[in-house]
Order: structure tokens, then C-alpha cells, then sequence
């Protein structure tokens, strides 16, 4: 049987000649040689699984062998052997890239335990390395769905920046495909094979969003407790996705800025530099422009994320894409859900064509799966589709017959549904501190500026109110 093949470097003849027995005994497929310069020459031939390598060779150090090894881009594991027992040694084999550190003499059963984990650890980086394909594959440029002349751009777009580390700013409302926009773009760039990171900037309470893109040392702020690893240090060199960027507040807007212009970061508490080689795709619903306009978002942030921006339109504004997609998610579906439909009818398509789509291409795969799922027969019809229809221009729903409570219930829903509700730990805080920024800035708004009248109507003290307009960064702004 063969377990693999395994390379075994090594001048000592003796040492050769038991490791050669021992791992021929453990099934493997075994080749020896004496020198670095041999080793060269097999490692060009065969695709090992395993190596084993000394490192006091003839003619180079093993070390040497090792880093041209994996400079080629081999990912067999590498087990260095050394008599000499140095930490110095120990320290550059694994800086190196080697799998693991054996000190001479060794025991039989260490060898052949060592040889069998490397072999597991390869097969899992394999695995790995297909699933990241088969990934790719389901971001493949053809694989947005959609012909309009405003999706043309889009691809044309993606096609030109894929390459390049140039920042991007993915623009539109929600549900219209941002984030498949920005993995597309990942996928199809050089950096394809490294780390795509998303973070939700709107998901994450403030006070803690500095640490989870930077990482805080243990015991910088009360709570830190442990080291946790920021989004850029986890991005690597491959694409670090900002999602909902018109989230992060001002302070936390300065260091990011710092950190795109420098490239350089420091830990939260922390004072090592770290670089930051993450290419940024940054994401929003919001309208930036005016957020700049208003104060809300820096200017020069604004520019430096928008180096290419990409727009993506409403659903509403390219009603012709709708059968494509209906299509698409139709097939998808059944895919998935194992659910049969085999069609739809030409009045329920109507239906859906005419449709405002306020929630765009998302609302419509989950008026999809809705219809599939329920539908009793194998074509939809319109019976099947239970929004409310709406065109644009149409009035938007009456509120005025919804109490406070149910219009902060629907608003939540929607902010539950756009941030996935999802990594919040802080829930509590952070939908107190969404609703108390309007409402402070309603209330100045309403009286002018006039902070002694806004705290009372609001019946707070008036050092709180100061306090919280300094916490929240609050522009006060009058109503003319
Ligand atoms: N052109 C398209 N072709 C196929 N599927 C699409 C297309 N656009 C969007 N989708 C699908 O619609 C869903 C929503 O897309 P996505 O999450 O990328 O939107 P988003 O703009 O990031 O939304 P949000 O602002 O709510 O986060 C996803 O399931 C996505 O795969
Ligand atoms: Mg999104």
C-alpha cells in the first residue's frame, strides 16, 4: 500500500538507512538522498508529500533547502532534523515555514507520528485550497445575473479593477448586490487565494468596532481580556470588506484614513506597527456624499475609499434584468430547497416586472423562496406572491395611523435585516444610542440650538445633554 511519498534528506548514512526502514514499514513510497543539491533535483521530479530534511547537509543548510522549497510555491510539509538542539534553530525552522522540529536522537514512534500528522495537515491545506476554487468558481464574473446597460458597466468595471490594488466604493441601496459585487471582484483579482474578510460597520457597536478592525492588546480597555485578531491583521494580503462604511464614526473614521494613507497600524493599547496590505472594498447604502456635506463623514476618507466607485441601481430601474433573475433564482431554489418549480406564470412575471422592489434583487429571491416554498402546484402564479404591489412615485405606506412603538418596531425589523442581526453583543447600547442621536438632534434642531429648552423638553439635565453631544459627536444644527 502506498500512504505517499516521502523525501528523506540526510548524509548520514546510518540514520538513512533506519528512517528509510521505518517509513517503508509505515506503507510510505520512500526516496533518499544525501546532499541539498540531489534534493533539488527530486523535489523538481516528484510531488512529495512529506519531507524530511537535516539540517547540517554537505553542501547547504537544510534551512536553505527549506525556504527555496517553499518559495516555489510547495506546500509539503517540511520536517526539519537537527543533533544540535538550539532554540536559535528551532526558531528559524519554524519562521521558515517548516512543519515541525526534531531533535536527533529521535524515537521511532515520534517519526512515524510526525510523518502521519504532516500528511493529514497536507491533505486539509488541499481540501482547503479546492473548496477556495470551487468558491471562485460561484464568483465568476458570468455568474451575476443581469444584461441591462447599467449591470454592463458594473461588469465592465469589475473586469478593469480586478487587477489592480486600487480601493473601491461600492455605492446602492440595500439588497442590490454590493456584496456579491465586492467577492466578485476578490475572486477574480491575484489576491483570490488569500483571506476575503468582511466586516459590518453598522452591525458592530461603536466602542467596539476600533478593536475588531484593529485588534486590542489584553487589558487596553476594561473588558479587553484577551488579544483578539483585527480584521486587517485576519484579511492578510488578500481583501478586507467594509461593509456599511457610512457607519464608522468620525474618531474611528481619522485612524482608518491614517491607516489607508500609511499603510501602518498600531494595536488598540498596543504600540508595535503592523502593516496593512488588505486591498479595501468598502460598501454603503447610505448617500456618502451628504454624509460629507453634513460633516458625518470626512472628506478625505470619502475620497481616499472612493478611487473607483461602483454604482449599482435599483432593481426598479432595470425591470428588464427581472426574468433573468427570476429565472436564476427559480433554479437556484430548487437547487437548494430542493423545492420543483418549473415554471411561472406570464401574468405572475408581469406581476413581479411591475413591482417597486424597495428591497431590491434580496427581496426578490425572498419573494422567490417564499412562492416556491408554498406554492402547491409546480408553476407560480400570482396568488403566490404576497407583497403588496407598489410602483415608484406611488405614496409611500401611511404611517400616520402607526403608533411610535410599531414604527420603531418596523424600523428595527429593517436594521435587524440589513445588519443579518448577527455579532451584535451589545444589542441593548447600541439601538439606545441609535435612537438617542436622532432624537437629540431632532430636539436641537427643533429648538434652535437652544440646549437649555432641549434639555427640558427632553427632561434631562442639562450636563447630560452636554455630555451626550460630546459622546455622540453630535453637530447641532438649526431648522431655518
Ligand atoms: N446581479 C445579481 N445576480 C445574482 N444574484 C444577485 C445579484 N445581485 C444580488 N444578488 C443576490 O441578492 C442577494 C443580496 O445581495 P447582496 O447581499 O450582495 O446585497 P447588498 O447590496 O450587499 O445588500 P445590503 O445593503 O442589504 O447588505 C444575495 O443573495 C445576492 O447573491
Ligand atoms: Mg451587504
Amino acid at each position: 500500500m502506498n500512504q505517499g511519498k516521502v523525501l528523506v534528506v540526510e548524509d548520514d548514512k546510518s540514520v538513512l538507512a533506519v528512517l528509510r526502514g521505518l517509513l517503508e514499514d509505515d506503507g510510505y513510497w520512500v526516496r533518499t538522498v544525501e546532499t541539498g543539491q540531489r534534493a533539488r533535483a527530486e523535489l523538481k521530479e516528484n510531488d512529495f508529500d512529506v519531507c524530511l530534511v537535516d539540517i547540517n547537509l554537505p553542501d547547504m543548510d537544510g534551512l536553505e533547502l527549506l525556504k527555496e522549497t517553499k518559495e516555489t510555491g510547495s506546500t509539503a510539509p517540511i520536517i526539519i532534523m537537527t543533533a544540535r538542539n538550539t532554540m536559535r534553530n528551532a526558531i528559524d525552522a519554524m519562521k521558515h515555514g517548516a512543519f515541525e522540529y526534531i531533535t536527533k536522537p529521535f524515537e521511532n514512534d515520534e517519526i512515524s507520528m510526525q510523518v502521519k500528522r504532516a500528511l493529514e495537515s497536507r491533505k486539509l491545506v488541499e481540501d482547503f485550497q479546492q473548496l477556495k476554487k470551487e468558491v471562485r468558481k460561484t464568483y465568476e464574473p458570468g455568474n451575476m445575473v443581469g444584461t441591462s446597460p447599467a449591470m454592463q458597466r458594473v461588469y465592465k468595471v469589475i473586469g478593469q479593477v480586478a487587477n489592480t490594488d486600487a480601493s473601491i466604493l461600492i455605492q446602492g441601496e440595500s439588497g442590490t448586490g454590493k456584496e456579491l459585487v465586492a467577492k466578485t471582484i476578490h475572486y477574480n483579482s491575484p489576491r483570490w487565494n488569500r483571506p476575503f474578510t468582511a466586516v459590518n460597520c453598522a452591525a458592530i457597536p461603536r466602542e467596539l468596532l476600533e478593536s475588531e478592525l484593529f485588534c486590542h492588546e489584553k487589558g487596553s480597555f476594561t473588558g479587553a481580556l484577551e488579544r483578539r485578531t483585527g480584521k486587517f491583521e485576519l484579511a492578510e494580503d488578500g481583501t478586507l470588506f467594509l461593509d456599511e462604511v457610512g457607519d464608522i464614526p468620525l474618531e474611528l473614521q481619522t485612524k482608518l484614513l491614517r491607516v489607508l494613507q500609511e499603510r501602518e497600524y498600531s494595536r488598540v493599547g498596543g504600540r508595535e506597527l503592523l502593516r496593512a496590505n488588505a486591498r479595501i472594498v468598502a460598501a454603503t447604502n447610505q448617500d456618502l456624499e451628504r454624509a460629507v456635506r453634513e460633516k458625518t463623514f470626512r472628506e478625505d476618507l470619502f475620497f481616499r475609499l472612493k478611487v473607483i466607485p461602483i454604482y449599482l441601481p435599483p432593481l426598479r430601474e432595470r425591470r428588464g434584468d427581472i426574468p433573468q433573475l427570476v429565472g436564476y433564482f427559480i433554479d437556484k431554489i430548487n437547487r437548494e430547497m430542493g423545492t420543483r418549480v418549473s415554471g411561472i406564470s406570464p401574468d405572475a412575471l408581469k406581476l413581479l416586472e411591475d413591482h417597486g422592489w424597495p428591497g431590491n434583487v434580496r427581496e426578490l429571491e425572498n419573494a422567490l423562496i417564499r412562492a416556491a416554498v408554498l406554492s402547491p402546484g409546480a408553476v407560480l402564479f400570482p396568488k403566490d406572491f404576497t407583497f403588496h404591489n407598489s410602483r415608484p412615485g406611488d405614496p409611500p405606506p401611511a404611517v400616520d395611523h402607526l403608533s411610535l412603538e410599531e414604527i420603531i418596531h418596523h424600523k428595527l425589523e429593517d436594521y435587524f435585516q440589513r445588519t443579518k442581526g448577527v455579532d451584535v453583543d451589545n444589542l441593548y447600547s447600541l439601538v439606545i444610542e441609535r435612537v438617542e442621536r436622532p432624537l437629540i438632534e431632532l430636539t436641537l434642531r427643533k429648538t434652535g440650538g437652544n440646549q437649555i429648552r432641549a434639555a427640558e423638553i427632553l427632561g434631562i439635565n442639562r450636563n447630560t445633554l452636554r455630555k451626550k453631544i460630546s459622546e455622540l459627536h453630535i453637530v447641532v444644527k438649526k431648522d431655518v
